[in-house]
């Protein structure tokens, strides 16, 4: 089911990452892939679309680091706010725009926002006690707080869990706490913090999820469900901390919004900084359908907590759909930020130039999109070798380079189609179909697969009908042959576009074609124009998939170059042994304390 009809633009957001540490895969394979495999189809659909993202820079996560490295929280988020950024460029993840939550514009948005809700009463004020470091002069966040646990007695628990037996703990709940900042004893003191009393839009969110969005991914209705199953509590809206945005309530110094209000908020900041004089068209009109992509980690926030900021709010339309993930394992092990166990995305765009498709193929072929899944090199390699190049790359090839071996590259006439011709296009306009289906749905390794079909049949066309053969005895068939197999090139140069854009643009090249590729907002025009890329003259369309004469007869194409490499052994076990270190490396670690 999908009713996009309805709307006239979609917002796409993906959740703000951290500025904490790079991205790694698992990032990637859960958000911002399959986030901008929708829009680049959506545009190529000629849909009027928005694609937003940011670095989310505080929480206390951040002053933890920026403490351990002797540097401050904004040094720290400087650094990997370019970091990200720059990896989201290398994978091909073209957001309108990717600003950042530190910006002068978000602390004017956050804070406007908190103080309507405050002056019109929307938020509960409550006292309640919580450890002050007396020698620091501060309140603890749970992470800077450090005991025995409870429940295992491990001594280094935190005051929110204890990692040694997964617990999760509140500080008063450990024995022996202790200050990581000044190493002493906290005492108990008495705040104040401002609640998003949640209790009371439970009435409201069962009806609004429960009832109306029944066509939620069922992890996310799941989840959603249980929730309110479990009934809805006020939330904290702020925090006892140095770093984030100042509550904009008198006589409140050293108290900043919590990071979970300021960020989604963030969402907005963003669409302002890029649009200024249109960014309430795509936040308030009923006509634009918003779409959050995140983990799973992160759907009670985008599901409860945001749309009930939002409707407290008043004046903001309510995600329509939030296609969120599960995990994405590696070599069988959780993938660890703390533990270095991961795959970073700007590591591997160096050690892998020029290969920001492979790995978008292998993330979406594997999506964790119903239940956890794992990457390992070994079946990157396989997916590589067996599929991009065995694949596509060999009936691409293969189709081409005849076309210069018989008919100096140019696309040959098509004669009568024989019943395997005929059987070819039936499959791929049968596979369009499905493709249309699973993209529209959100099922991106569904969709994928159909993609592949396209390059499966193609090979498999190409090998029946043998060319190779013909061409010794009947040059008309041979040039219908290879009329359909360029046709179907085209249909994969299309098809591929929104996963593996690089090599949709390289066998565009050789095709000689360009591509409608719809309007994006990169230059933060209010009105912008359609883009087309490469050549002018035969521009390629979404719609034009399964078509039985995309490239007119005569048509010069370019040369054969190579479409996928096939990746070596060596390149695989270089990943395999870093791993393997930092395996070891954990386990000693684990063992010494
Ligand atoms: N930084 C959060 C995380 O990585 C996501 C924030 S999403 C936003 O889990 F909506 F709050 F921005
Ligand atoms: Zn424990």
């Amino acid at each position: 089911m999908n009713n996009q009809a309805n709307f006239a633009r979609t917002l796409v957001t993906c959740a703000l990452p951290y500025a904490n540490g790079p991205i790694h895969i698992g990032h990637l394979a859960g958000v911002y892939v399959p986030a901008d495999i929708y829009v680049r189809y959506l545009r190529m659909r000629g849909k009027d679309v928005l694609f937003i993202c940011g670095s989310d820079e505080h929480g206390v996560p951040i002053t933890i680091k920026a403490r351990a490295e002797g540097c401050s929280p904004q040094d720290i988020v400087d650094h990997y706010h370019k970091i990200i950024k720059d990896s989201f460029a290398g994978m091909g993840i073209n957001f309108d725009i990717y600003s950042r939550t530190t910006s002068k514009l978000h602390a004017e948005t956050a804070s406007d926002f908190f103080k309507k809700l405050y002056d019109e009463g929307k938020f509960i004020s409550m006292e309640s006690e919580q450890y002050y470091d007396t020698e620091a002069g501060c309140f603890l966040a749970d992470r800077y707080i450090v005991g025995s646990c409870p429940k295992c007695g491990h001594e280094g628990a935190y005051g929110d869990q204890c990692e040694n037996c997964g617990s999760t703990l509140s500080p008063e709940e450990l024995i022996n706490p202790v200050s990581k900042l000044s190493g002493t004893t906290p005492i108990k003191k008495k705040t104040t913090h401002w609640y998003l009393p949640l209790d009371k839009y439970q009435e409201w969110l069962s009806n609004w999820i429960l009832e109306g969005h029944q066509e939620w991914r069922s992890n996310v209705y799941g989840q959603c469900k249980s929730w309110l199953d479990s009934g809805l509590q006020p939330r904290a809206v702020s925090r006892d901390l140095d770093w984030g945005v100042p509550l904009p309530i008198p006589g409140t110094e050293g108290k900043v919004l919590y990071v979970w209000f300021d960020a989604p908020i963030g969402y907005i900041s963003n669409t302002k900084e890029l649009l200024p004089y249109s960014w309430e068209k795509w936040w308030k009109q009923e006509d634009t359908r918003l779409v959050h992509f995140i983990g799973k980690d992160n759907i009670v926030f985008h599901c409860i907590v945001f749309p009930s900021m939002l409707k407290a709010h008043g004046e903001y339309i309510l995600p329509d759909n939030v296609p969120a993930n599960e995990f994405l394992n590696l070599e069988g092990d959780k993938i660890s930020t703390s533990r270095n166990w991961a795959v970073w995305a700007h590591e591997y765009l160096l050690d892998f130039p020029g290969k920001a498709d492979v790995m978008r193929y292998v993330l979406t072929a594997n999506a964790p999109e119903t239940k956890d899944n794992d990457f390992s090199w070994k079946e990157f390699q396989m997916r590589n070798n067996s599929e991009l190049a065995a694949i596509f790359g060999n009936f691409v090839n293969r189709a081409i380079v005849l076309t210069h071996k018989y008919f100096d590259g140019k696309i040959p006439a098509c004669g009568e189609l024989l019943e395997m011709d005929k059987a070819a296009f039936a499959e791929i306009k049968a596979l369009r179909d499905s493709l249309e289906d699973n993209l529209d749905n959100f099922r991106f390794r569904d969709a994928l697969k159909d993609a592949m079909g396209i390059a499966r049949v193609g090979n498999k066309y190409i090998s029946d009908a043998e060319p190779w053969k013909t061409s010794k005895s009947d040059m008309e068939r041979t040039g219908t042959i290879l009329n359909v197999c360029l046709q179907i090139c085209a249909d994969l140069a299309i098809a591929f576009e929104p996963f593996t854009p690089d090599a949709a643009e390289r066998l565009r090249k050789m095709l000689r074609t360009g591509i409608f590729t719809g309007k994006d907002y990169r230059k933060g025009e209010e009105e912008c124009e359609n883009t087309i890329k490469g050549c002018e003259e035969l521009v390629l369309e979404w719609d034009m998939l399964g078509g039985e004469s995309i490239l007119p007869e005569g048509w010069q194409i370019a040369p054969a170059e190579l479409l996928f490499e096939k990746i070596e052994d060596s390149a695989i076990d270089a990943q395999l042994n870093r791993l393997a270190k930092i395996r070891a490396e954990n386990e000693a670690a684990e063992k010494g304390a």
